[in-house]
């Protein structure tokens, strides 16, 4: 007789590695968008320095890309939470589009970010160049700015729902994202 799998048993967190990713992403992602509109888009293209100021802000942006693939994949293979009491009503049923929603904009962020840094990849290949006068008019650069605008919308929402959650709601949702026992 065949021997038989065993039956996945229900767990009540993510896997560590998917948590710790998780926080991790938060942080850098918070720090993208902060460095990102009070640093790098204030500095004048003319000065030297802002290449330097720059590359780390499109090194930290590829390193986003990589966590959320790496967490992506982690995520497949490991064993998650079933959905919440509340996802089929109310409030609730917002859930997943946002996560989805999260996802989705990250990814736009990072390609427009991309596509920017592939467009000004001169001024780094030619000693002594500054970046281009027109940085600010390359549509891809204006997109980038504009997501970063429904980026910072999203996690708005999804820290207030968080905040929500922890104050009146259901606080074993809050858990699933901590480290712990999983069973
Ligand atoms: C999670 C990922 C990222 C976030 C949250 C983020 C956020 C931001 C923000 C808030 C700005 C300023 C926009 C404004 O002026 O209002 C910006 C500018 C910019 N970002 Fe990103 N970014 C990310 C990833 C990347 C990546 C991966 C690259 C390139 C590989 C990149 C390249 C740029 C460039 C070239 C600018 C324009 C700087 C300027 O015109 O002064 N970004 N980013």
């Amino acid at each position: 007789m065949p021997a038989q799998a065993p039956a996945k048993l229900p767990v009540r967190r993510y896997h560590p590695v998917l948590v710790a990713l998780h926080w991790l992403l938060a942080f850098l992602i918070i720090a993208q968008l902060a460095g990102g509109y009070f640093v790098v888009s204030r500095m004048p293209n003319t000065d030297p320095a802002k290449l330097d100021t720059l590359k780390i802000h499109m090194m930290l942006g590829m390193l986003v890309f990589l966590l959320m693939l790496i967490r992506f994949i982690v995520r497949l293979f490991t064993a998650h939470p079933g959905p919440t009491e509340d996802q089929t009503h109310g409030l609730g049923r917002l859930r997943t589009p946002v996560h989805l929603g999260l996802y989705l904009v990250v990814l736009l962020m990072v390609s427009s970010g991309w596509a920017t840094g592939y467009l000004i990849s001169e001024a780094y290949a030619t000693p002594g160049a500054t970046l281009p006068a027109d940085l600010p008019m390359l549509p891809s650069r204006v997109f980038h700015a504009w997501t970063a605008l429904v980026l910072f919308l999203v996690i708005v929402l999804h820290i207030a729902a968080a905040v929500k959650e922890r104050i009146s709601g259901d606080k074993s949702i809050l858990a699933r994202m901590g480290l712990g026992a999983r069973r």
